[in-house]
């Protein structure tokens, strides 16, 4: 069994403690206020409230350190090493609907490469933590990704664009769909795309993509996967932190769906 280091232990513990809050504003969540950041794109004083305690507890243990967090921006560090990459609740749709599929994910990027990932899962109480060298983690369970190697066998996540995004962006993830429905056993969307990654990591899901993520939605989420064994790449081979386009699964089924997502750029396309 293996232990977090000392601020990996540090990052579940404002995981934890956001967590509890975003539980408390769970029970009442008529009671919260929502406001749009864009066309579809909500946001409440739970996201606020979370991610304040995940600052006020990361920036008391680590002072210097920098963040990037969903709601407050970026904070820049005196310590140029060092930066938490914060998202304080994944799946604001479905927690406002009172669906209990969200998370808190917190990651921590040194010297511009990701060390640390935390995905807290508050509704079902599972911490998922990895740490470069020490495994993928859930409680006392070391996370494998799924060994399926037939993609006819293989449940994949994804995440739909939502309503404000480009018509292309609808278009495009309409053909990776039509692709993607009859080659494999099923497809699922869930609505944290953390979650998503936190479940390739555990074998639940053998794979899941999802094109614009921002770095906060995907950064634990890489560490995770990566950890378990997975492969992590940018769709179309980019930079993925930069574009947010992700692909995740095992080594084996990895080659299957990229090609499925290439095959799908050629449909409706005049031959
Ligand atoms: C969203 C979730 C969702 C994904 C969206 C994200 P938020 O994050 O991860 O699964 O499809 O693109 O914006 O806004 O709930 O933190
Ligand atoms: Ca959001
Ligand atoms: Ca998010
Ligand atoms: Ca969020």
């Amino acid at each position: 069994m293996s232990k977090p280091s000392p601020v990996g232990t540090v990052m579940i513990a404002a995981a934890r403690a956001a967590g509890r809050a975003l539980a408390r504003d769970f029970g009442e969540i008529e009671n919260l206020q929502v406001s749009k950041k864009g066309p579809a794109d909500f946001v409440s004083n739970a996201d606020h409230r979370a991610e304040e305690i995940i600052y006020t507890q990361l920036s008391k243990a680590r002072p210097g350190y920098g963040f990037i967090m969903e709601e407050s921006g970026i904070v820049e560090g005196t310590d140029k090493s060092n930066k938490f990459i914060v998202d304080p609740l994944d799946g604001t749709l479905n927690f406002l609907h009172g669906q209990p599929h969200y998370a808190v994910s917190i990651a921590l990027e040194r010297e511009g490469k990701l060390l640390t990932g935390v995905v807290y899962d508050v509704a079902k109480n599972e911490i998922f933590w990895a740490e470069t060298g020490r495994g993928a983690w859930l409680e006392q369970r070391k996370l494998r990704v799924a060994a399926r190697n037939r993609l006819n066998e293989a449940v994949i996540a994804t995440g739909t664009p939502w309503h404000g995004k480009s018509e292309a962006a609808h278009t495009g993830f309409a053909r990776e769909l039509l692709a993607m429905t009859p080659a494999c056993a099923g497809i699922r969307r869930y609505g944290s795309a953390a979650l998503d990654l936190a479940w390739v990591a555990a074998g639940r899901f053998d794979g899941f993509w999802e094109r614009d993520l921002k770095p906060w939605d995907i950064a634990a989420g890489i560490v995770l996967v990566r950890e378990a064994g997975g492969v992590v790449q940018e769709i179309d081979g980019g930079d993925v932190m930069s574009t947010g386009s992700v692909l995740a699964s095992n080594a084996d089924l990895q080659p299957l769906i990229e090609k499925q997502l290439r095959h799908a750029a050629s449909f409706g396309k005049q031959s």
